[in-house]
């Protein structure tokens, strides 16, 4: 990369040899030589990184720096994070031999190195390859907190439940509570989740989201707790968890219905006393998170079910969002499916398109099983399929909803009879049966332990025809 670097000694020979050798390196070098102009520079370029000589008449090197990276005393005694950040430059020092002790100061203060006089090419060539290299991760991390940003930011929400859920969500915001967001797959819970850590006073420290279901149980101890050198083979080093990474902000349990037992006690000791072991410690550590959790599951029935504990859904739910699915508010899949329509335009395709009048009202009838996320699936496939520059509803492919969506399965079989609900158990164990042994009955019998004569009896009380749907009626064994 080429960078933009500015020196500031009042050694002339040193500026000027300095000058020659960035140019020669290939970056562009701007000077100063003294503190007040250096400073000036800073706050008015855009430099990657700055040189700095620590003695210079009026305003010190150790002065500008304070100033740039707005660190004071207080900070260095509490120890507070003066890492570099994006957007100031980056800090080499330059000192006298016999001065270490203020270069010590200065790295203190956020400088990244020093480099003491008189230094050789090659040393100057190495500490500034170092930061450089460091200013390209800087960089590439941000592109991609970017696209993450840029994913998940944009907050649409004019229907009237949506609107109330985000009002609460305001409120809660600001304090420490914990968040226990709710609503089928797809609904925006991570949406959600990413807006109050952006409303709330944490929103310059990380957020950090874990998926609870994506790993089995002692990876997800070792995600979020991090663990210490040998604790278990293969622990070479000791390395932080998750709830260290999210220090000072804010942590999303993501499908934390899908949290196992064992890890649910130790989440609850976390959210109590704000201390937790990392694997293999015997040091507490404390912590400073905020939770957020999101699930699709219904966690009272998992209590019932004695899947999920009791203590730790109070303790999650101090605040309860639901977030209302897609089919339930219509009303803003307009601005939806123009913000996801924008969003893919440039990325999946490179010429503008929009959405016809009858594909937003196809839109608007669709059930969404899948809601926000399957409407964005819907509209990237019809940018791609589409050859002009408008969606018709021909490009959707909206089938009939082919899944009941999850609230739907739920409502439809919580108010089931205990017969009614037997009946259509049994059915669906034998026809699975069925399925799975290609409609050959005498097989699916033998796997159900029933005699062959009774699967019959019982296809005929149940009216199940027992044969593959739209098959050809070859079943040899068919009745
Ligand atoms: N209110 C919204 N405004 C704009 N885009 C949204 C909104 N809600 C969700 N989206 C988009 O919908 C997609 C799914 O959202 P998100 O990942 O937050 O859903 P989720 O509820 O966490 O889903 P899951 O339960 O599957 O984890 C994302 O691409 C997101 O950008
Ligand atoms: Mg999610």
């Amino acid at each position: 990369m080429r960078a933009k670097i500015l020196i500031v000694d009042d050694d002339r020979d040193i500026l000027l040899g300095l000058e020659n050798r960035i140019a020669w390196m290939g970056h562009e070098p701007v000077t100063a030589d003294n503190g007040k102009d250096g400073l000036r520079l800073i706050e008015q370029g855009d430099f990657d990184l700055v040189l700095l000589d620590l003695e210079l008449p009026g305003l010190s090197g150790l002065e500008v720096l304070e100033r740039v990276r707005g660190a004071s005393h207080s900070d260095r005694q509490t120890n507070r994070d003066i890492s570099p950040s994006f957007g100031t430059p980056l800090i080499i020092i330059l000192t006298a031999f016999g001065t270490i002790e203020r270069a010590v100061q200065a790295m203190q203060l956020g400088a990244f190195n020093f480099l003491t006089k008189p230094f050789s090419a090659d040393h100057l060539t190495v500490v500034l390859n170092k930061a450089l290299s460091t200013i390209a991760l800087h960089r590439q991390v941000n592109v991609l907190r970017q696209e993450i940003d840029d994913r998940h930011d944009h907050l649409i929400g004019v229907n009237a439940e949506m609107a109330a859920q985000l009002t609460i969500a305001k409120q809660a915001a600001p304090s420490n509570v914990t968040v226990l967001l709710l609503g089928e797959t797809g609904t925006g819970k991570e949406v959600v989740a990413r807006a109050i850590h952006r409303w709330s006073p944490r929103h310059s420290k990380p957020f950090v989201a874990v998926n609870c279901a994506a790993l089995p149980e002692q990876l997800l101890e070792n995600e979020l707790f991090g663990h210490e050198k040998g604790s278990f083979t293969g622990a070479v080093k000791r390395e932080p968890g998750k709830i260290e990474m999210a220090e000072d902000g804010t942590m999303l349990l993501d499908e934390i219905g899908d949290m196992p037992l064992p890890l649910q006690s130790r989440l609850l000791r976390v959210l109590q006393d704000q201390t937790f072991y990392r694997v293999g410690g015997t040091q507490p550590i404390h912590t400073n998170v905020r939770f957020i959790a999101a699930t699709n599951k219904n966690l009272r029935r998992a209590i019932q079910q004695g899947t999920f504990r009791e203590d730790l859904y109070y303790r999650l739910a101090v605040i309860s969002l639901t977030l209302p699915p897609l089919r339930e508010r219509i009303d803003d899949i307009p601005a939806l499916a123009q913000h996801l329509i924008d969003r893919a335009v440039g990325i999946v395709i490179q010429r503008p398109c929009t959405l016809s009048d009858p594909a937003l009202q196809a839109l608007q009838q669709y059930r969404w099983p899948g809601n926000i996320r399957e409407l964005d699936n819907v509209l990237t496939r019809a940018l791609i399929l589409c050859a002009g520059d408008s969606i018709e509803p021909a490009h959707l492919y909206l089938a009939d909803s082919p899944f009941p969506s999850s609230t739907e399965t739920e409502t439809a079989s919580e108010p089931r009879l205990y017969h009614e609900s037997m009946e259509a158990h049994s059915r669906k164990v034998i026809e699975e049966a069925l399925r799975r042994n290609g409609w050959n009955q005498t097989r699916a019998s033998e796997e159900l332990g029933l005699q062959r004569t009774y699967l019959t009896k019982l296809l005929r009380q149940k009216d199940i025809s027992g044969k593959q749907p739209s098959s050809t009626g070859s079943e040899e064994d068919a009745p």
